[in-house]
């Protein structure tokens, strides 16, 4: 547990279950467990739908004293700070004794707190048998706004497993260049801006390219976008997203999915996929290996399923 300084609190509706899991494998190479997760991995938790909080850990101790004596020994001395109980899976401890730890916690440091405005907040924790102590980041809830974009369409995947995409392809690495090849409205292209990622966004339909222009500029955000068809796109990326057409606003079948796949692969070894049907054999045909994989069933007017395919170059993908 020592070098597992990160602690993770994961907020999200049971239908989006596997879909967290996926992005938490992805990201963190394991799955999130009563919806928290200690990592050695540091992500900022408003890339992702379902990260709540991220507990940058300082102290821990199975004693609550040896806590307090621990944050002493820190000798924090910082202006502005204030501080929050984190409750944790299986914590029942009610308000009046969580006051009481934050003004213990409290006063184990030194500086003039601000409740307002905070420069940075504390935070502590208890969860399996454990105190945790460290400095918390929040969520960030602004991508919320994204819901009322001026251009949308009825069948446009959610806003939630747009972000997804985005982590799941980035692998949280805000360095990596992301391409979002068929990006429609640009619900994925405004979701990663958002979270500050390098994300650009093509589509062979003009119309479609005009709305995702609008609704980056809605919000000032600014990226690349190309009217194009996929395959005569010659950039690379580290990493590309394609929510493939479902035949319904844009005609689709096993030679239009192995085009736009086959495609996309040769500017990026890693591509996230999202279909409504089984395509594992396209994508095998197109030199990918399915290296992850979830569905999600969307309950509505019509149920339908989304799959959504973490595929690598076969050359990339570590055969041990
Ligand atoms: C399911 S929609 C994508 C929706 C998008 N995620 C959104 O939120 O608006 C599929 C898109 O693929 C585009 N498309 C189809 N064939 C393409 C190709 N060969 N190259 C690039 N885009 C293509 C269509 O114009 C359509 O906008």
């Amino acid at each position: 547990m020592s070098n597992l300084n990160f602690l993770y609190t994961f907020n999200y509706d049971y239908h989006l279950d596997a879909l967290c899991k996926l992005e938490s494998r992805q990201i963190f190479d394991t799955e999130e467990k009563d919806k928290l997760l200690f990592s050695p991995i540091k992500v900022d938790p408003s890339i992702s739908a379902f990260i709540k909080t991220r507990l940058e850990i300082i102290s821990s101790s199975e004693n609550y004293s040896e806590l307090l004596e621990k944050i002493k020994k820190e000798n924090i001395h910082i202006e502005g700070f204030t501080a929050e109980y984190l409750i944790l899976n299986g914590d029942s401890i009610d308000r009046t004794e969580r006051r009481k730890k934050l003004k213990d916690v409290g006063f184990c440091m030194e500086g003039i707190p601000n409740f307002t405005t905070p420069s940075i907040t504390y935070s502590i924790g208890h969860y399996e048998d454990i105190w945790h102590f460290g400095i918390l980041t929040k969520h960030n809830n602004d991508w919320y706004k994204h819901k009322k974009k001026p251009h949308s369409f009825s069948n446009s995947i959610s806003m939630d497993i747009a972000k997804t995409l985005v982590g799941v392809a980035s692998q949280g690495n805000k360095t990596k260049t992301i391409l979002d090849a068929c990006c429609g409205v640009g619900t994925v292209v405004l979701e990663g801006c958002c979270s500050g990622f390098d994300i650009a966004g093509c589509d062979i339909n003009l119309k479609a390219i005009l709305h995702t222009r609008q609704n980056l500029a809605y919000y000032n955000y600014t990226a690349n976008l190309y009217c194009l068809d996929i395959k005569d796109h010659n950039t690379q990326y580290a990493a590309a997203i394609i929510d493939l057409p479902y035949n319904l606003y844009s005609h689709s079948d096993d030679e239009v999915t192995s085009n736009i796949i086959g495609s996309t692969a040769k500017l990026t070894n890693r591509v996230v996929i999202v279909s409504i049907s089984d395509i594992e054999a396209v994508i095998q045909k197109s030199g990918l290996t399915v290296t992850d994989y979830c569905s999600i069933v969307k309950k509505g007017k019509s149920t339908f399923t989304r799959n959504i395919w973490v595929c690598e170059k076969v050359s990339t993908v570590s055969v041990n």
